[in-house]
């Protein structure tokens, strides 16, 4: 189906721009020539600096969260257009730590969606289960209800910036990696999903990630699955070595 290899990084709340600098630095020189595809998702205040480093790397910034509102008294929440000055080209939404530390909703996490994807920034959407809707047998309705209620009504084309991420909440910083074939079959279900929203053909192009303790030793193994296209990174992406080892994991044919 041609999609990318995708690895995003994502930081949380880690590092200041200082050592945001220095790290893409040092990951640029270790990845090039790398095809895969590679995003951070960095704190805010580090997003211009790290934008301005990354731009000859091919690496991409962007950030962790965001309102869904365009501006507003809201404080100490963030734009979508705001986060596109600072030269972010990506959001991530939807992480199980906004949905489960900070009460997101899905609606509200789909009205994000829909201002992310309108001021023409990439769209990571976070979804996944928790061991307890694992074991209740309850994966496939949770998946399914995430994904359809963040993104229906995404307006016509937007699918072309969405990336899908799944990460059970259960294996989020936990080092219970998901087991390559279970991995696998939910990525299949999730493309069920996209397919079901979008159809066949514009879904094909929309690449899904996962995430969930994944380390360089893991990864091979999860990215040889037929719907997984990359991975999503913690704890081991504030590592430029361990990160750059990932991705040189990832990289080779489709
Ligand atoms: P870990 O890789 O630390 O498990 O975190 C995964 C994650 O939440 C990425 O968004």
């Amino acid at each position: 189906m041609g999609r990318d290899r995708i690895v995003i990084g994502n930081w949380k709340m880690y590092k200041t721009s200082r050592e945001a600098a220095d790290y893409i630095e040092h990951l640029a020189k270790k990845i090039e020539g790398c095809s895969t595809r590679v995003y951070l998702a960095v704190p805010y205040t580090s997003i211009a600096s790290a934008s301005n480093t990354a731009k000859q790397s091919g690496i991409l910034i962007g950030a962790q969260n965001m309102n869904d509102a365009r501006d507003g008294a809201f404080t100490g929440e963030i734009a979508a257009m705001m986060l596109k000055e600072a030269g972010a080209d990506f959001v991530i939404l939807g992480h199980s730590e906004r949905r489960r530390i900070f009460n997101e909703s899905d609606e509200f996490i789909h009205r994000k969606v829909i201002r992310a994807l309108s001021d023409d920034l990439q769209t990571v959407l976070c979804v996944g289960e928790t061991g307890a809707e694992r074991e209740e047998g309850k994966t496939e309705e949770v998946l399914l209800r995430q994904i359809e209620s963040a993104l229906q009504d995404v307006p016509d084309k937007a699918h072309e910036k969405v990336i899908l991420a799944y990460e059970p909440v259960w294996a989020i910083g936990t080092g219970k990696t998901a087991t390559a074939q279970a991995a696998q079959e939910a990525h299949a279900y999730c493309r069920k999903c996209l397919e079901q929203i979008f159809g066949k053909r514009k879904s094909g192009h929309i690449s899904i990630l996962y995430g969930g303790s994944v380390n360089p030793d893991k990864v091979k193994e999860i990215v040889k699955q037929k719907d997984i296209d990359g991975v999503l990174v913690g704890g081991a992406s504030l590592d430029p070595d361990t990160l750059a080892a990932i991705i040189h994991q990832c990289e080779g044919k489709r």
